[in-house]
């Protein structure tokens, strides 16, 4: 399992990242015996099993690779994907504002390529439950093969299910909505949550906000957050340091919001 794997040399089964120059990445599982094959070249497995993390190693024809273990962003950037996914960038504050951590249960939909499933089930770890609806069977499918292959299903529990029809579950900590309409089913959320239990959501435009704000004061949900999260990266060069020319500008709007018993005077 990647996630429990401490060691400081790579072992036969571990699921590593081979960084090429220029940062081109490839995820492998290490397997004794196995041909690694890149247009740069190819890699026996053996020569990667038992070596440190970082190692230096040169495929047959002569190009450089680094010896990683998975980092959790880089796994989540590269996931196999059939929808649009929530990036990093995006899933920390998520993550923060939710409290997803060990022992947490939490509730999202729709499951897509499950990005956001893999973030949330590395947090709440084996103590905790990731709850996942989606109601497309082909894509809860790749989402539970991205999970399987970063060990992290386990802590996953996957539900075929339209969100209209409700959530089987109550008292949840925390519940997501990735889908294009939330505002449709904050009674289901309102259901499903425990009183006090925070609500969120991304939404890619204004108009979605205004409704989805509309909708979270009919439910008694308050203490509403409306957010975006910019990042900036920089050229990372002492002598010329400036950020780089281009920049995601826009992802989507976060709304997080608490479940209360009945709203404040002043909301
Ligand atoms: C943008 S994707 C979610 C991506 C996911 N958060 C990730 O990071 O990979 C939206 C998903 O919601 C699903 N969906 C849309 N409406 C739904 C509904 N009413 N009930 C359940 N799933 C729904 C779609 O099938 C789609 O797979």
């Amino acid at each position: 399992m990647t996630w429990k794997n401490y060691e400081p040399l790579s072992r036969d089964g571990d699921l590593v990242q081979l960084l090429g120059t220029r940062h081109k990445s490839h995820f492998l599982r290490l397997k004794s015996g196995a041909l690694f094959q890149t247009h740069r070249g190819e890699i026996l497995h053996d020569e990667m099993i038992g070596k440190p993390w970082g190692s230096r190693i040169t495929s047959h024809t002569g190009s450089p690779f680094f010896l990683m273990r998975p980092g959790l962003s880089d796994l989540i950037t590269e996931i196999k994907r059939n929808t649009q996914i929530i990036f990093p960038k995006d899933i920390g504050y998520i993550v923060m504002m939710l409290g997803v951590g060990p022992g947490v249960r939490v509730l999202e939909a729709g499951t897509g390529s499950g990005a956001l499933t893999t973030a949330f089930a590395f947090f709440v770890g084996e103590t905790g439950k990731v709850i996942t609806y989606e109601r497309r069977e082909q894509m809860q499918n790749l989402a539970r093969h991205n999970l399987e292959r970063v060990g992290l299903v386990d802590n996953v529990e996957f539900k075929l299910g339209d969100v209209a029809d409700g959530f089987a579950e109550r008292d949840q900590d925390a519940v997501f909505l990735d889908l294009p309409n939330p505002y449709d089913y904050i009674e289901q959320v309102k259901m499903a949550l425990k009183l006090g239990g925070v609500f969120g959501t991304i939404l890619p435009t204004t108009n979605q906000v205004s409704k989805l704000l509309l909708a979270l004061r009919a439910h008694d949900f308050a203490f509403v957050e409306v957010c975006e999260v910019l990042l900036r990266f920089y050229k990372p060069d002492w002598e010329r340091l400036r950020p780089t020319d281009r920049m995601v500008a826009h992802t989507g709007y976060l709304v997080f919001a608490r479940s209360v018993m009945e709203k404040p005077d002043e909301e």
